[in-house]
């Protein structure tokens, strides 16, 4: 039977029965792409794993607690034979055969009728791999090769030039801490499809390197309106090069809406009539805390975090935070944009009854190669941010969480 290659087909099986041996291991992986292509599935197997169960529980199939008799695949149209009794998963394989149901064998290739391709989606995009004979059957090597073309399609590596899906007008995207590898895959892939990236200084930069040529990457910082570039001149250049039909990404760190006005383009490009899609990203706030060894919660030791902009010092009064509450607080406070003002953060908290003592940790330019922690407490961090020099970006976490893990600078 194994002498020539299977056929590869896509079955449609909305609506349509499909039979299912044995609640185990292989039921477990194959049933949610079965449940998915809407097929009317029916387990019978005297036992089932828990997420077997719960997918009986979500009303996703029906079970039948029993062993497999004969009949069961009368009626099927496909069925996935997976038990642990061989002599049950022979008997059910000759039924199958008797009634013409393509049945797929999990204890023996050869004996099946149909094989299951490694597969992967991507962007509307099934990938299935098959190899060619049951002899030179080796799930991992299909595995890998799907793995490599579903990766290479969501990372934009492997693009069709002439069927390439762009998304027509703005895409925000959240770039994540500045680790490249800690951008989505989503944000990647529109990356590699862009034809204009408008960047800021922070984010995962090494990833313009990797961009085609011909694309125009803008640095928001340096366009001539000031040293930075304000906000009003950044929504027109985003507007401007969408409605010369390009595909516009605008490449932020951490997440577009922690600290990164992403609304306000939001806004100003539903104002202008441009789409736009919004990609989140790995917020720095709890990323660079979790990449310097410290958990922004921890059982029985911290229930909450807050996550607080101290760009404006509490005694501004331009100030929106309620310091004295904070300080009332007993979780954990992540800072952003303090090292200029964490000397008076940590007097305002002290003064308003958080213990001096209360452990500090500065982590500046988090998840890059020049990552460095440096540890404090509310009445030294003021003296080693200056003895330490410590620059921005950094994130500064406040609370016991800071001493519960080792901590990996020392
Ligand atoms: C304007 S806010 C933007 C925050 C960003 N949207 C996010 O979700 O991470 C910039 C601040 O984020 C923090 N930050 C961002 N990336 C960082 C990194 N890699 N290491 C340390 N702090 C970082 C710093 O506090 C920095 O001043």
């Amino acid at each position: 039977m194994a002498e020539h290659p299977a056929y590869p087909v896509g079955l449609r099986l909305t609506g349509r029965k499909v039979v299912v041996l044995g609640g185990g291991q292989v039921a477990q992986r194959r049933l949610p792409a079965l449940i998915a292509a809407g097929g009317d599935i029916l387990l019978v197997s005297p036992t089932a794993t828990p997420s077997v169960e719960a997918m009986v529980d979500a009303g996703e199939l029906t079970w039948e607690k029993r062993p497999y008799a004969e009949g069961d695949l009368a009626d099927a149209w496909y069925a996935l034979i997976a038990t642990s009794d061989t002599e049950a998963n022979t008997l059910a394989s000759a039924e199958a055969e008797r009634h013409r149901v393509w049945c797929v064998r999990a204890d023996d290739a050869d004996a099946a009728t149909a094989w299951t391709p490694a597969t992967g989606t991507s962007e509307g995009v099934t990938v299935a791999v098959l190899t060619s004979d049951a002899k030179g059957r080796d799930p991992r090597h299909t595995a890998a090769i799907r793995d490599a073309v579903v990766e290479g399609l969501r990372d934009g590596t492997l693009v069709a030039p002439h069927h390439r899906t762009r998304t027509p007008g703005v895409a925000l995207v959240g770039g994540g801490p500045g680790d490249p590898d800690l951008i989505t895959v989503r944000g990647r892939r529109l990356l590699a499809e862009a034809d204009v990236v408008i960047t800021d200084h922070l984010g995962p930069r090494d990833l313009l390197a990797e961009l085609p040529q011909g694309v125009e990457v803008i640095d928001a910082a340096k366009l001539p309106y000031g040293r930075f570039m304000a906000q009003e001149a950044i929504n027109d250049a985003l507007i401007e090069h969408a409605r010369k039909g390009r595909s516009v990404v605008r490449l932020k760190g951490g997440d577009p809406f922690v600290y990164g006005r992403g609304m306000e383009e939001v806004q100003a490009l539903a104002e202008a009539g441009i789409p736009c899609t919004v990609v989140p990203g790995i917020s720095s706030s709890i990323s660079v805390p979790g990449a310097a060894g410290i958990p922004v919660t921890h059982r029985g030791v911290a229930h909450e975090f807050t996550v607080v902009s101290g760009h404006i010092a509490p005694d501004d009064e331009r100030s929106l935070v309620d310091w004295s509450a904070l300080a009332r607080l007993t979780g954990t406070l992540v800072i952003l944009m303090g090292v200029g003002t964490i000397g008076k953060v940590a007097e305002t908290l002290i003064a308003h009854g958080k213990s001096p003592d209360t452990p500090v940790a500065l982590v500046q330019e988090g998840t890059t190669a020049a990552q460095r922690r440096v540890d404090a407490t509310l009445a030294t961090v003021a003296e080693t941010v200056v003895a330490e020099e410590i620059k921005p970006p950094a994130v500064i976490v406040i609370g016991e969480v800071v001493t519960v893990g080792p901590n990996p600078s020392k």
